[in-house]
């Protein structure tokens, strides 16, 4: 376990409106939403981290660059398997809440803090706030799929992203009364910082300035964890980057299955093919806005795209956000090599599917979600 340094900076405060949760990276961009809306309206927070991310790329960036406070409260848990990081979370949280005492705790996404998060504060009898709520890939094996539905489940107030994730939990028998379709957090933040992040050029930093590139990100446990999944995507990868240029920010996961393989070998020696550590927001946000092609499994990736404008290849089987396909930029392409070869060469000849931005993903979710937090009772 990797200690953050465990900070506590509410020993002395009364008891908080919302208590927000962040662990992993994609919890960031949504909570930087939340928080600044509270504060508009009036409303105190406690962000507590519960460190299931820790280093500083995957974390400490994030804070920095989306202009969030530090962490009230870092829980420090750490890596390990599925049961160990959550149980951590969960002994930690306990005792947090009973300091904090707030009125509703909010989490995010569907990572393991969130489901862990929900559940002690459920059984504590707290109101429970799930943002990017109702949101199914229907693969029932997925640890985030578990991980989201369940939190929607325990949760007292449930904020989705899209109707399609409102039909989702009707299907399931939550009751409507407790849904609310407010849009997209990780899209107010994009919009937030959209021009400072394209202002960074950090495509010229890769030398790629006005030049067609794709940009490439894999870290789904179903992708890199599978040592012949993983090589097969990015043989082809390395195939496609003779026809124009790949970005690979690698994820930790993802590094650790690569170390010592053949085909980390084979693409070390492609001049075309960039890998570089993960990314800080900003210039992973530029990287995206300038590529002329993205490739990932990343959930939040196929919604930034969809926003964007930009084409997105999603490489795995199904997407919990059926709205970037239906209405956005995104392919569910698999990781079936010639279907990735298809598609990757469609955009790379200038096919451009024609998107619009899904309904309420206007930079607006944050209050509207605060909004009905804030007719909770003191
Ligand atoms: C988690 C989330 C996933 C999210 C992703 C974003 C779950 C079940 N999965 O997956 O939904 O899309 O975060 O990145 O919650 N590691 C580091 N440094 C860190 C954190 C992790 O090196 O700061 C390494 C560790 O060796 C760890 C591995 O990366 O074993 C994976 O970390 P883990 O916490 O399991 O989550 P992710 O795979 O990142």
């Amino acid at each position: 376990m990797t200690d953050t340094g465990s900070a506590d900076k509410t020993a002395m405060r009364p008891a908080s409106d919302l208590l927000v949760v962040v662990g992993a990276r994609p919890n960031f961009m949504k909570a930087a939403s939340i928080i600044p809306a509270a504060h508009e309206a009036g409303l105190t927070t406690t962000l507590v981290h519960t460190g299931q991310h820790y280093d500083d790329d995957l974390s400490k960036i994030f804070i920095e660059e989306l202009e969030l406070e530090e962490p009230d409260i870092s829980l420090g848990v750490g890596s390990g398997t599925h049961a160990t990081q959550t149980a951590r979370v969960m002994l930690e949280f306990e005792q947090v809440l009973s300091r904090i005492r707030p009125r509703v705790v909010v989490v995010v996404g569907d990572v393991n803090s969130t489901i862990a998060c929900a559940l002690v504060a459920r059984k504590e009898r707290y109101p429970v706030a799930h943002v990017e709520a109702g949101l199914r890939c229907f693969d029932p094996l997925m640890p985030e799929e578990i991980n989201r539905t369940l939190t929607d489940h325990l949760s007292t107030h449930l904020f989705t992203t899209s109707v399609d994730a409102d039909e989702n939990l009707a299907r399931e028998g939550i009751d409507a009364a407790t849904v609310y379709f407010v849009g997209n957090t990780m899209i107010d933040t994009l919009l937030r910082f959209r021009t400072a992040a394209v202002e960074r050029r950090a495509p010229a930093r890769f030398g790629l300035d006005d030049k067609p590139y794709a940009l490439l990100t894999l870290h789904r446990p179903a992708n890199v964890d599978e040592p012949g999944q993983l090589e097969e995507v990015l043989d082809v990868a390395a195939e496609l980057s003779a026809e124009i240029p790949f970005v690979f920010p690698v994820h930790p996961r993802t590094r650790a299955r690569l170390e010592g393989t053949a085909v980390a070998q084979r693409l070390s020696g492609l001049a075309s093919f960039i890998q570089t550590e993960p990314l800080g927001y900003l210039d992973f946000v530029g990287l995206v806005a300038g590529a002329h092609l993205v490739l990932t499994d990343s959930g939040g990736i196929q919604e930034e795209t969809t926003v964007l404008g930009i084409p997105c290849l999603t490489l795995r089987d199904s997407t919990e956000r059926p709205v970037t396909v239906s209405q956005g930029t995104n392919v569910v392409v698999g990781t079936d090599p010639t279907r990735i070869r298809a598609e990757a060469r469609k955009a790379i000849a200038g096919e451009r599917p024609a998107a619009r931005r899904p309904e309420k993903w206007d930079g607006l979710a944050g209050r509207r979600i605060v909004e009905v937090l804030a007719r909770l009772p003191r």
